[in-house]
Protein backbone atom coordinates (compact mmCIF):
# COMPACT_ATOMS: atom_id res chain seq x y z
CA UNK A 1 0.00 0.00 0.00
CA UNK A 2 1.10 3.63 -0.81
CA UNK A 3 2.39 6.26 1.91
CA UNK A 4 0.11 8.86 2.62
CA UNK A 5 2.56 12.22 2.88
CA UNK A 6 1.23 15.14 4.23
CA UNK A 7 3.47 18.36 3.74
CA UNK A 8 2.63 22.12 4.74
CA UNK A 9 3.61 25.05 6.95
CA UNK A 10 4.29 24.74 10.44
CA UNK A 11 1.05 25.13 12.34
CA UNK A 12 -0.67 23.51 9.31
CA UNK A 13 -2.29 20.66 11.40
CA UNK A 14 -0.13 17.91 9.79
CA UNK A 15 0.89 15.94 12.93
CA UNK A 16 -2.93 16.17 14.35
CA UNK A 17 -4.55 15.39 10.86
CA UNK A 18 -1.88 12.52 10.57
CA UNK A 19 -2.70 10.78 13.19
CA UNK A 20 -6.33 10.52 12.74
CA UNK A 21 -5.68 9.46 9.06
CA UNK A 22 -3.71 6.73 10.02
CA UNK A 23 -6.40 5.67 12.87
CA UNK A 24 -8.96 6.31 10.14
CA UNK A 25 -6.75 4.16 7.84
CA UNK A 26 -5.52 1.25 10.44
CA UNK A 27 -1.92 2.15 9.36
CA UNK A 28 0.94 3.52 11.50
CA UNK A 29 1.77 6.96 11.97
CA UNK A 30 5.36 8.58 11.26
CA UNK A 31 6.72 11.76 11.93
CA UNK A 32 9.72 13.15 10.22
CA UNK A 33 10.89 15.80 13.11
CA UNK A 34 10.13 12.60 15.77
CA UNK A 35 12.15 10.44 13.65
CA UNK A 36 15.10 13.21 13.65
CA UNK A 37 14.70 13.69 17.85
CA UNK A 38 14.51 9.90 18.18
CA UNK A 39 18.06 9.08 15.90
CA UNK A 40 19.74 12.02 17.72
CA UNK A 41 18.20 12.00 21.16
CA UNK A 42 17.97 15.38 21.27
CA UNK A 43 14.99 18.20 20.66
CA UNK A 44 14.53 19.91 17.47
CA UNK A 45 15.50 23.45 18.81
CA UNK A 46 18.55 22.07 20.57
CA UNK A 47 19.75 20.39 16.79
CA UNK A 48 19.52 23.59 15.71
CA UNK A 49 21.23 25.57 18.77
CA UNK A 50 23.74 23.45 18.09
CA UNK A 51 24.13 22.55 14.99
CA UNK A 52 22.31 25.43 13.02
CA UNK A 53 19.67 25.37 10.26
CA UNK A 54 22.06 23.58 8.48
CA UNK A 55 22.77 20.55 10.37
CA UNK A 56 18.98 20.26 11.10
CA UNK A 57 18.83 19.73 7.23
CA UNK A 58 21.06 17.49 6.82
CA UNK A 59 19.43 15.20 9.72
CA UNK A 60 15.82 15.96 8.34
CA UNK A 61 17.11 15.26 4.49
CA UNK A 62 18.79 11.71 6.04
CA UNK A 63 15.19 10.79 7.77
CA UNK A 64 12.82 11.61 5.01
CA UNK A 65 14.92 9.60 2.76
CA UNK A 66 14.58 6.74 4.59
CA UNK A 67 11.15 7.42 5.77
CA UNK A 68 10.16 7.75 2.03
CA UNK A 69 11.07 4.26 1.58
CA UNK A 70 8.47 2.76 4.30
CA UNK A 71 5.19 1.03 2.65
CA UNK A 72 1.80 2.33 4.30
CA UNK A 73 2.53 4.47 6.60
CA UNK A 74 0.82 8.05 7.12
CA UNK A 75 3.82 10.58 7.22
CA UNK A 76 3.87 14.25 8.71
CA UNK A 77 6.72 16.30 7.51
CA UNK A 78 8.76 19.41 8.70
CA UNK A 79 7.35 22.13 6.82
CA UNK A 80 10.68 22.94 5.67
CA UNK A 81 10.89 19.12 4.45
CA UNK A 82 10.26 20.37 0.57
CA UNK A 83 13.15 22.97 0.94
CA UNK A 84 15.50 20.43 -0.95
CA UNK A 85 14.95 18.79 -4.42
CA UNK A 86 16.07 15.75 -3.27
CA UNK A 87 13.60 15.64 -0.75
CA UNK A 88 10.94 16.77 -2.98
CA UNK A 89 11.75 13.84 -5.69
CA UNK A 90 11.72 11.00 -2.61
CA UNK A 91 8.65 12.71 -1.22
CA UNK A 92 6.92 12.66 -4.57
CA UNK A 93 7.72 8.85 -5.40
CA UNK A 94 7.45 7.99 -1.59
CA UNK A 95 3.36 8.22 -1.73
CA UNK A 96 0.43 10.42 -2.40
CA UNK A 97 1.58 14.15 -0.95
CA UNK A 98 -1.23 16.10 1.04
CA UNK A 99 -1.01 19.60 0.56
CA UNK A 100 -2.83 20.86 4.10
CA UNK A 101 -2.73 24.66 2.64
CA UNK A 102 -3.30 27.02 5.53
CA UNK A 103 -3.44 30.86 5.97
CA UNK A 104 -0.37 32.92 8.35
CA UNK A 105 -3.32 33.98 10.71
CA UNK A 106 -4.08 30.33 11.22
CA UNK A 107 -0.38 29.39 11.60
CA UNK A 108 0.17 31.88 13.91
CA UNK A 109 -2.78 31.17 16.19
CA UNK A 110 -1.91 27.30 16.36
CA UNK A 111 1.91 27.95 17.12
CA UNK A 112 1.37 31.40 19.22
CA UNK A 113 2.25 28.94 22.51
CA UNK A 114 4.77 27.28 20.85
CA UNK A 115 7.92 26.98 22.02
CA UNK A 116 9.63 24.07 19.81
CA UNK A 117 9.63 26.08 16.70
CA UNK A 118 13.00 27.61 16.55
CA UNK A 119 11.89 29.48 13.16
CA UNK A 120 9.63 31.25 15.12
CA UNK A 121 11.46 32.24 18.06
CA UNK A 122 12.17 35.46 15.98
CA UNK A 123 10.86 39.40 16.97
CA UNK A 124 8.28 39.52 14.25
CA UNK A 125 7.12 35.70 13.41
CA UNK A 126 4.20 37.00 11.37
CA UNK A 127 6.87 38.28 8.59
CA UNK A 128 8.74 35.34 9.54
CA UNK A 129 5.58 32.64 8.37
CA UNK A 130 5.03 35.18 5.65
CA UNK A 131 8.60 35.30 3.78
CA UNK A 132 8.62 31.53 4.56
CA UNK A 133 5.38 30.78 2.51
CA UNK A 134 6.42 32.97 -0.42
CA UNK A 135 9.11 30.58 -0.95
CA UNK A 136 7.51 27.29 0.18
CA UNK A 137 3.92 27.59 -1.13
CA UNK A 138 4.94 26.83 -4.58
CA UNK A 139 6.98 23.57 -3.87
CA UNK A 140 4.29 22.58 -1.71
CA UNK A 141 1.92 22.81 -4.90
CA UNK A 142 4.28 20.98 -7.26
CA UNK A 143 4.60 17.83 -5.31
CA UNK A 144 0.99 17.67 -3.95
CA UNK A 145 -1.83 14.93 -5.28
CA UNK A 146 -4.03 16.84 -3.35
CA UNK A 147 -4.12 20.22 -1.71
CA UNK A 148 -6.55 20.81 1.39
CA UNK A 149 -7.94 24.07 2.99
CA UNK A 150 -7.67 23.69 6.82
CA UNK A 151 -8.43 27.18 7.87
CA UNK A 152 -11.10 27.35 10.31
CA UNK A 153 -12.13 23.60 10.18
CA UNK A 154 -11.87 21.17 12.77
CA UNK A 155 -9.25 18.26 12.18
CA UNK A 156 -11.95 15.77 11.38
CA UNK A 157 -13.49 17.50 8.42
CA UNK A 158 -10.79 17.78 7.01
CA UNK A 159 -9.51 13.97 7.55
CA UNK A 160 -13.20 13.52 5.29
CA UNK A 161 -11.81 15.26 2.85
CA UNK A 162 -8.67 13.93 2.32
CA UNK A 163 -10.50 10.23 2.46
CA UNK A 164 -12.84 11.22 -0.31
CA UNK A 165 -10.47 12.40 -2.26
CA UNK A 166 -7.82 9.41 -1.88
C1 LIG B 1 10.34 23.79 10.28
C2 LIG B 1 9.18 23.18 10.72
C3 LIG B 1 9.12 22.32 11.90
C4 LIG B 1 10.48 21.67 12.16
C5 LIG B 1 11.56 22.71 12.22
C6 LIG B 1 11.65 23.55 10.94
C7 LIG B 1 10.29 24.66 9.09
O1 LIG B 1 8.15 21.29 11.73
O2 LIG B 1 10.78 20.75 11.16
O3 LIG B 1 11.31 23.54 13.34
O4 LIG B 1 11.34 24.93 8.48
O5 LIG B 1 9.16 25.07 8.71
P1 LIG B 1 6.53 21.57 11.74
O6 LIG B 1 6.15 22.00 10.37
O7 LIG B 1 5.96 20.23 12.07
O8 LIG B 1 6.27 22.58 12.78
Amino acid sequence: MQNLILVGPMGAGKSTIGRLLAKELRLPFKDSDKEIEQRTGASIPLIFDVEGEGGFREREHAAIADLCLLNGVVLATGGGAVLQEDNRRALRSGGQVVYLCTSVDQQLERTSRDRNRPLLQAADPRAVLETLMAVRDPLYREIADIVVETDERPPRLVVMEILERL
